[in-house]
């Protein structure tokens, strides 16, 4: 049988795994791909680390570009993250004629288009299941599965660490910063847990999702992206008495004004199968115009599951290998040049329902000061909860929930209810989505 050698840049969490999912499932992969898939290099920053995988039989080195360049590899698999040094190897890797599998979100938002166009250009693949999703194959689903459709939307739990900590604020009544701290002794979060909780990890993966949904460019910066760090307990309470779990989606929506791409925490119906993905699982919902809404759930990070995607990559680069390059599946799922330059909408002109969570002094006539402001903006008040009034406190909670209205015009009625002088602090905001 022929063989395929793979050198691995970065031999961590995920570099481990797809060195034992290769080994535990080898003949599994010969019968599928026709090559037996062996990893012949590896380059880590220390090699004498213990690993999660045996690498006696991996010619192990600390530079990058020696396996990149050895004449033996076939396929270069980076597993190095960050956009600086990743990028540099998968230019050298393509430059030097070699298909590049990649696990690395930030690399494909940012610097895609250069990548498959210098990939392109060299006749090589560039595969990128694992960047979304981990285990998930949503790329698949995308680019292949859903072919036929016409890709309305799509929303996605795509970020594991933010989900683990809103499921352990609702289901154990926690504090943020609690869970938070938490999730990153677990090996969850990202080197940077900022790049998880303010969304921008989400944001990544979310501007790969739409490109292949839409038939778009990439662009990462036109992402309207919002965190969790101000979703209280409270708010995850109110959430629940309302009907509703509050869960930080990426969103990618085809309008008739133009696409939307916005990352936010938002109030899902709990009844959606979706509110119900719970702790580190990813999910994601796409409505297809022929296929209607299909819903695809996993591990979205860790070991054995990202390689498991990984490992799928090199399988459809080995099974390619000798079809022409314009006959392989295009990177972006669409023929390059078809690629549609659609407006992407700013916030203002996205249109959701609210709900607002406000701290008011319980008086007369304060209620009727909001909801003159909230008519004044063309704002439907669909459901409103008084608290009782806090013992030993000076302000009331009152939380409402908006029929649907463009966020220019709740932006605006915001700012005139944080001017009356009955509203202490400032209003909290998050959207609402049906996802029907
Ligand atoms: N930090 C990421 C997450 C890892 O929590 O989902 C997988 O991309």
């Amino acid at each position: 049988m022929k063989v395929i050698t793979v050198g691995l840049l970065g031999l961590g969490t995920v570099g481990g795994g797809t060195v034992n999912v290769l080994k535990h499932n080898a003949e599994e992969i010969s019968r599928r791909c026709g090559y037996q898939i062996r990893v012949g290099h590896a380059s880590a920053r220390d090699i004498t680390k213990a690993r999660i995988c045996d690498t006696s039989d991996i010619q192990l080195t600390t530079d990058p570009a020696a396996v990149v360049t050895h004449p033996d590899v076939d396929v270069v698999v980076e597993l190095i993250g960050g956009d600086t040094l990743a990028l540099e190897m998968v230019l050298l890797a393509i430059e030097h004629g070699k298909h590049v599998v990649t696990a690395n979100k930030a690399l494909i938002a940012r610097h895609g288009s250069r990548i498959f166009a210098a990939a392109s250009e060299r006749g090589v693949m560039v595969a990128y299941e694992a960047a979304v999703a981990g285990g998930i194959p949503i790329i698949k689903a995308l680019r292949e599965g859903l072919a036929g459709n016409r890709i309305e939307w799509l929303a996605g739990i795509i970020n594991g660490t933010g989900n683990f900590i809103l499921t352990e604020m609702r289901e154990k009544g926690r504090d943020f910063a609690d869970v938070l701290r938490e999730a990153q002794q677990l090996g969850y979060a990202e080197a940077d847990p900022t790049f998880d909780v303010e969304g921008i990890d989400a944001a990544h993966k979310l501007t790969i999702l739409a490109s292949i949904a839409f038939g778009i460019p990439l662009s990462f910066s036109s992402v309207n992206t919002e965190g969790i760090t101000k979703i209280t307990r409270e708010d995850v309470r109110n959430a629940e008495e309302l009907g509703y779990r509050i869960k930080h989606l990426g969103i990618a929506r085809r309008t008739d004004a133009g696409i939307e791409l916005r990352v936010h925490p938002t109030l899902i119906p709990a009844t959606q199968l979706i509110a119900n993905v719970n702790g580190v699982m990813n999910a994601v919902l796409v409505k297809g115009s022929a296929v209607g809404p299909t819903l695809y759930y996993g591990a979205g990070a860790g070991s054995n599951a990202t390689a498991s995607a990984v490992v799928a990559d090199i399988i459809d680069v080995a099974r390619a290998l000798n079809v022409p390059a314009e006959l392989r599946i295009p990177a972006l799922g669409f023929q390059p040049q078809e690629l549609a330059n659609t407006t992407l909408l700013p916030m203002d002109a996205v249109e959701s329902y609210y709900y607002l969570r406000m701290a008011v002094t319980d008086e007369r006539g304060v209620l009727a000061a909001i909801t003159k402001i909230l008519g004044d903006n063309d704002i439907s008040i669909e459901a409103l909860i008084q608290k009782a009034h806090p013992e030993g406190e000076l302000t009331t909670p009152l939380v409402m929930l908006t029929h649907k209205v463009l966020e220019g015009a709740m932006n605006r009625a915001i700012a005139e209810i944080e001017r009356l002088p009955s509203i202490h602090g400032q209003v909290l905001r998050i959207r609402t989505e049906p996802l029907q």
